[in-house]
């Protein structure tokens, strides 16, 4: 039987060193006997950006990059998009299995009856300014909700965090809405308890004066995939951000601000906006060739925005399953006039040697907008709609970290190069 070991030699001193090998990595700790002299720091290892670095051991999402691979639970993405709905498959991800029928409709009793937010929410949103962006809006009111809930505090405590986990799905959709409402000038429309998550969301999104708002099927079952398809990504940087908050052992809501600011840039999901950008900036098919032609000069300062991953190094199995999905929106929506760009883009890029050496792919983003944009949405709410579905990646993330008797407070180390020491200098003598 080989040895799960592996043996260093430090060519400084010439000693080896045997370091264990558990789940395929080693504990960069073990590193830290390695040292030149008694007083030595000891070896540390470095890597920015996390390239190469398990920052936790988890048992909710695993990706296979190179296979284009994504479950949940163990669950494929795929059946789970075909064959469930949001509220079953954030069960799934933030409990560990699928609900029985009794745990289902519980969940769905219980995350129903917490849409409603605080009236003073709607006063603190109203302080936004006309054009503030949603996502803005929305990072701020999920901070400010911990202020509403200080029983959230009680990190330790199951039942609080059930009641918190219950609470932020149910009104992630509720303050998404309110945020849209406010751009739009429109008044705040209260949740309808008797629709579906994804119905809900609509209703409060474009109910006018009509008494009753009915979501169109086609649409409602579109955005609950979309929530889906969106609901948890493994360890990127959102996720990593409410780990990392919430070892602190911050109120879940602080760290859900934190990791929803992740989510904002647009590198992450942030894209699906940059994307509607970029394809109207494009405007016809005719200028792609000259559009790839400056993304490939423009070294890596122009991307192609809703391409590449950090793990997929193969076609982004969300993106095949939300490019199938932009058929039955467009069915009832009528077809974005910007899908014709997108697909040709797609194509001209899948077949250049820069795209294809670096193995380029559709990313989650890459479509999404189309869609989002068919369903009315202005470009600001692409990433909030994003955030929605995450929530329950996010919350399932922090409660795993919280119960992992090996994590702590996240604390990087540095390889520190500036100045060793110096005397300070008076003003008068610079
Ligand atoms: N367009 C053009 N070139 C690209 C792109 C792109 N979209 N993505 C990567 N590259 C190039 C990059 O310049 C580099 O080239 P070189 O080796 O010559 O320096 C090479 O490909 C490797 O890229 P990288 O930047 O080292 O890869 P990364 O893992 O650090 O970045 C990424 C991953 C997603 C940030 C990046 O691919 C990107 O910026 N894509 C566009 C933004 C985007 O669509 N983001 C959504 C990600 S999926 C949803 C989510 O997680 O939120």
């Amino acid at each position: 039987m080989p040895k799960e070991s592996l043996t260093v030699t430090d060519n400084r001193t010439g000693k080896q060193y045997e370091l264990p090998i558990e789940n395929g990595t080693i504990r960069t700790t073990d590193l830290r006997q390695i040292k030149v002299s008694p007083e030595d720091f000891g070896l540390m290892g470095y890597d920015p950006a996390f390239m190469n670095t398990a920052s936790c051991k988890s048992k909710v999402t695993f990706i296979d990059g190179d296979k284009g691979i994504l479950r949940y639970r163990g669950y494929p993405i795929e059946q789970l998009a075909e064959q469930s709905n949001f509220l079953e498959v954030a069960y799934l991800i933030v409990q560990g299995e699928l609900p029985s029928k009794e745990q289902l409709e519980d969940w769905k009793y219980q995350i129903t009856h917490h849409t409603i937010v605080h009236e003073n929410i709607k006063k603190f949103m109203d302080g936004f300014h006309y054009d503030a962006h949603p996502m803005g809006m929305f990072t701020s009111t999920m901070a400010a909700l911990s202020t509403f809930y200080t029983d959230a505090k009680n990190i330790f405590d199951k039942e609080s965090r059930q009641i918190q986990i219950y609470r932020l799905i149910a009104k992630v959709p509720t303050i998404a809405a309110f945020a849209y409402r406010h751009t739009m000038g429109l008044p705040y429309a209260y949740p309808d308890n008797d629709l579906s998550y994804a119905g809900n969301f609509l209703n409060m999104l474009f109910k006018m004066t009509e008494p009753k708002y009915v979501p169109d099927p086609a649409l409602e079952r579109a955005l609950d995939v979309l929530f889906i398809l969106h609901a948890d990504h493994e360890q990127n940087c959102s996720a990593n951000a409410m780990r990392s908050v919430g070892s602190s052992q911050v109120d879940p809501y602080s760290a859900l601000a934190a990791a929803s600011a992740a989510l904002y840039g647009p590198l992450h999901g942030g894209a699906n906006e940059a994307v509607l950008r970029m394809l109207r900036e494009i405007g016809s098919k005719d200028k792609i060739p000259a559009f790839i032609k400056e993304v490939k000069e423009g070294k890596g300062e122009k991307k192609l925005m809703g391409f590449g991953h950090r793990v997929y190094k193969n076609y982004d199995p969300r993106a095949k399953i939300i490019k199938k999905l932009a058929d039955d929106v467009f069915e009832v929506t009528g077809k974005n006039p910007l899908l014709d760009i997108a697909l040709e883009l797609e194509r001209i890029a899948l077949e250049d040697d820069y795209f294809v050496k670096r193995k380029l792919y559709p990313n989650v983003d890459f479509y999404s907008g189309l869609i989002y944009q068919a369903l009315r949405f202005p470009v600001e709410m692409f990433p909030v709609l994003f955030a929605i579905g995450r929530t329950a990646g996010w919350v399932a993330q922090w409660e795993e970290m919280l119960l992992d008797t090996e994590q702590k407070i996240a604390r990087p180390r540095q390889v520190y190069l500036g100045y060793a020491s110096r005397d300070y200098v008076p003003i008068v003598r610079r």
